[in-house]
């Protein structure tokens, strides 16, 4: 097993600076920035259906749910088709109203969870095309669909997934940038950058992972904590959320996701001086509204640790812990943010004494409903 872990102490780990490689090797060959060529096997047999989609559902479970939230902001950003996510346990017991012009986006790694199978055999029965983005090859889920396309993020053994996360990004961020360009809804210039920006991320992932040291000494600070808050807007706010879920999983503190405009409507009451705040916050379109629910946090004597842009330097003056990680395009953001939150769950984790392969009560793959 030690052999497996490559020189790492935990899988975890190994998995979390393998992510360089595993976005890479999840794009690659779907993409020549240089002349805008994409191509993905598993759409181009059903690519006029999906273009001209009313309506796109994702169904997924725990992780691959929040891949599923970054690729609603993706795709209607992009693309400018609705689409819902959907908890898949939920979806398939509420009587979902399901038609033939659907596409249902079934987001597992495992490709075995028991509701997520479920629900797109309920949406197959009425009519709707069902396509697949599964990590394990041959799985019960890629099995079912109509089409699909893998992520190549390997074996993931760790039960908190963390390469499968972003290689089920990379894969989502590709598909909607696909599908803004044939439906013109994506200017060819605007499709070259993000081209450009997505052949960069594994690169800057490597960097990012460079925090390591630092998160180190963050994690010694917060590791007896017994709440912490993650905030984010837009792109990020998904990444609140798996932040939070991370922590929760293998650290079993208990940890809360929000959009950061709606801590005033709960959260709030919870802040004071014992309360660390996680705050992503990197240079988009929210920055300035981050930027006042930081104050918001700090006037209660929350405790931020914030994640912001290289360089930025209106946070650090406020901020308790700054995090910097490099710049780029909000659409890809999420591919690099959660790198620092994977960290600071896993040391946090470490440093409490917990198994963090094999947290307590959780599995790898749930194929019981
Ligand atoms: C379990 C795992 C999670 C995973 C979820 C969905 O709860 O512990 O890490 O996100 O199942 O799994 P799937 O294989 O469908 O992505």
């Amino acid at each position: 097993e030690s052999i497996e872990k490559g020189g790492y102490p935990h899988f975890m780990l190994k998995e979390i600076f393998e992510q360089p490689r595993s976005i890479l090797d999840s794009m690659r060959g779907r993409m020549i920035a240089e002349s805008d060529h994409m191509m993905m096997g598993g759409i181009r047999e059903f690519e006029n259906k999906f273009v001209n989609a009313e309506r796109i559902l994702i169904v997924a479970c725990g992780t691959s749910w929040h891949a599923g939230l970054v690729a609603e902001y993706l795709i209607e950003d992009l693309a400018r088709i609705p689409v819902e996510v959907e908890y898949a346990s939920e979806f398939r017991y509420r009587n979902p109203i399901i038609s033939e012009r659907d596409i249902v986006v079934a987001i597992s790694q495992s490709g075995e969870t028991a509701d997520t199978l479920a629900a797109l055999e309920l949406a197959k029965s009425k009519g709707a095309t069902i396509f697949g983005i599964c990590n394990v090859v041959g799985s019960s889920i890629a099995r079912a669909t109509d089409a699909g396309a893998y992520t190549h993020a390997g074996p993931e053994i760790g039960v908190a997934s963390t390469k499968a996360f972003t290689a089920q990004v990379t894969v989502l961020s590709l598909i909607a940038m696909i599908l803004g360009s044939k439906r013109g809804t994506l200017e060819t210039s605007k499709l070259r950058q993000l081209m450009v920006e997505l052949e960069s991320i594994p690169s800057k992932v490597e960097k990012a992972l460079e925090l390591n040291e630092q998160i180190i000494k963050i994690s010694e600070q917060y590791k007896d904590a017994t709440n912490f808050l993650y905030l984010g807007r837009g792109y990020n706010f998904p990444v609140a959320l798996e932040g939070a879920l991370k922590l929760k999983e293998i650290s079993y503190i208990h940890a809360e996701g929000y959009p950061a405009a709606e801590m005033k409507h709960g959260p709030i009451a919870l802040i004071d001086e014992h309360m660390p705040v996680v705050v992503i916050a990197t240079k988009d379109s929210s920055y300035e509204k981050i930027v006042s629910n930081i104050q918001e946090v700090k006037a209660r004597k929350g405790k931020i640790i914030a994640v912001v842009t290289e360089g930025d330097t209106t946070i650090p003056a406020m901020a308790d812990h700054v995090i910097e990680i490099p710049e780029t395009s909000e659409h890809l953001v999420p591919l690099l943010s959660v790198i620092p939150l994977q960290l600071l769950s896993y040391h946090i984790a470490v440093m409490r004494g917990c198994n963090v392969d094999q947290p307590r009560n959780l599995a790898k793959s749930v194929t019981v409903e």
